[in-house]
């Protein structure tokens, strides 16, 4: 059964974990659990419960902020021109053993949903990402990810059109 649990540096075998983005690979090796214990961001990785100690992904979160005016006009129209409360997707990747089975959309959904339960508590318009490449961007334009308009590398989902039943990996 697939589970998704918190980041443990001494059960989850991090030097394992190949995305094939050598960074991604990094960070979680170096930066993720330091990050984690520092409240800078949560690190969630997704196991079989079967072979708990393998990550088969990972996604990180944490709280942010984007300029109103990186989003597109009519949004733009209906927000205040002060820097809008958002929630960054700051790395997301799966285990290249395993790409193309539908793990990278679980994970979305699974992050989006956590983003939701947050958002009942503290306000925030969007779910933010810095795509590391074109391959990247295409997967979360893929899931409606629109870019900004001055940094298109950086996309941004709106949550509030989000519902539960809505996530991409409740299908
Ligand atoms: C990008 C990545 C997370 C995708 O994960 P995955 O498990 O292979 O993807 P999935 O099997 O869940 O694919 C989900 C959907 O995304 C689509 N998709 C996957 N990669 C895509 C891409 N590069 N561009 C557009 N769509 C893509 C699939 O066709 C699939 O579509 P469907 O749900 O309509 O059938 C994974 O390839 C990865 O970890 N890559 C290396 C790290 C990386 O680039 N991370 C991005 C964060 S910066």
């Amino acid at each position: 059964m697939l589970e998704e649990q918190f980041l443990a540096p001494n059960h989850h075998d991090r030097q394992a974990f190949s995305s094939g983005v050598g960074e991604l690979d990094e960070y979680l090796r170096r930066f993720a659990a330091q990050q984690s214990k520092k409240g800078i961001t949560v690190v969630r990785v997704l196991v079989d419960t079967d072979t708990p100690s393998t990550i088969l992904g990972y996604y990180s979160l944490s709280a942010a902020q984007i300029d109103a005016v990186q989003l597109d006009e009519r949004t733009q129209q209906k927000l205040p021109r002060y820097p809008v409360p958002c929630f960054r997707l700051g790395r997301l990747a799966v285990h290249s053993a395993h790409h193309g089975r539908g793990l990278g959309r679980l994970l979305i959904g699974l992050a989006v949903e956590r983003c939701l339960e947050a958002r009942k508590h503290v306000a925030a318009y969007a779910l933010v990402v810095d795509a590391k490449g074109e391959k990247a961007k295409a997967f979360y334009e893929h899931y409606g990810f629109t870019p900004c308009r001055d940094s298109p590398m950086t996309l941004y989902l709106p949550l509030g059109c989000m519902s539960q039943a809505a996530l991409p990996g409740r299908h």
